[in-house]
């Protein structure tokens, strides 16, 4: 394996397409190989709050679009759906309850919940960004079920203590934890102490 950082991103139908496209675009300014698979319900989502069609890869990685291998989240043979394709982390950004219900409970039917398993299941890192509120206990029960199985449940819930003024802001502040729970660097200024520091 080469030096350069491989992510798997799957992307499901929850809200928060933006969120989505963020990640993407610091993963990709950080020049890490994107192993991306998106479900069909999160093409609508894409489609439907960011407006994007047809999955433009390069409108979602701000021109980078080279560094994003893109696969079926049909193919569930695709090179993520083994436990031999080594990579460094994967994250599902947003993550639905539907997702999160089939990984904690060993279930795959797509290639988004099959590379998740195999990254479970090879004790590499998987973060899942869920967004769904309020919780019932079935989805409260499947966050400790894949924290038990080793995965971060990372809930889409950006904080106000860096008083953001555009929604852009809000959807930093949580791609850049996103990317701290990978441990991919990031330029963004999302630091309580630098924070601190500016308004001493
Ligand atoms: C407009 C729209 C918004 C949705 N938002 C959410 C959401 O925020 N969270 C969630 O868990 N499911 C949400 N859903 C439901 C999921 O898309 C649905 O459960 C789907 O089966 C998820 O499939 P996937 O996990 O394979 O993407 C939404 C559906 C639609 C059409």
């Amino acid at each position: 394996m080469t030096s350069r950082r491989r992510i798997v991103v799957g992307v499901t139908g929850a809200s928060g397409a933006m969120y989505a496209m963020r990640t993407l675009q610091l993963l990709a300014a950080a020049d890490c190989e994107i192993h991306l698979v998106v479900s069909k319900l999160a093409r609508r989502l894409i489609n439907d709050e960011l407006g994007i069609k047809s999955l433009d890869l390069d409108q979602l990685t701000d021109g980078r679009a080279e560094n994003v291998i893109l696969h079926n989240d049909g193919d569930v043979g695709a090179a993520p759906a083994s436990g031999s394709f080594v990579h460094d982390g994967m994250v599902i950004v947003p993550c639905s309850a539907n997702t999160l219900g089939r990984i904690a409970g060993g279930m795959t039917e797509n290639l988004v919940q099959r590379a998740a398993a195999c990254t479970l299941k090879e004790r590499r890192k998987l973060v899942l960004c869920h967004r769904e509120t309020p919780l019932t206990l079935i989805e409260i029960e499947n966050m400790a079920a894949v924290t038990r199985a080793g995965a971060i449940v990372a809930p889409l819930n950006p904080g106000f203590y860096l008083q953001p003024t555009r929604i852009e802001d809000l959807v930093d502040y949580m791609a850049a934890r996103i990317l701290a729970c990978l441990g991919i660097e990031h330029g963004l200024d999302v630091h309580w102490d630098e924070h601190l520091k500016r308004h001493r």
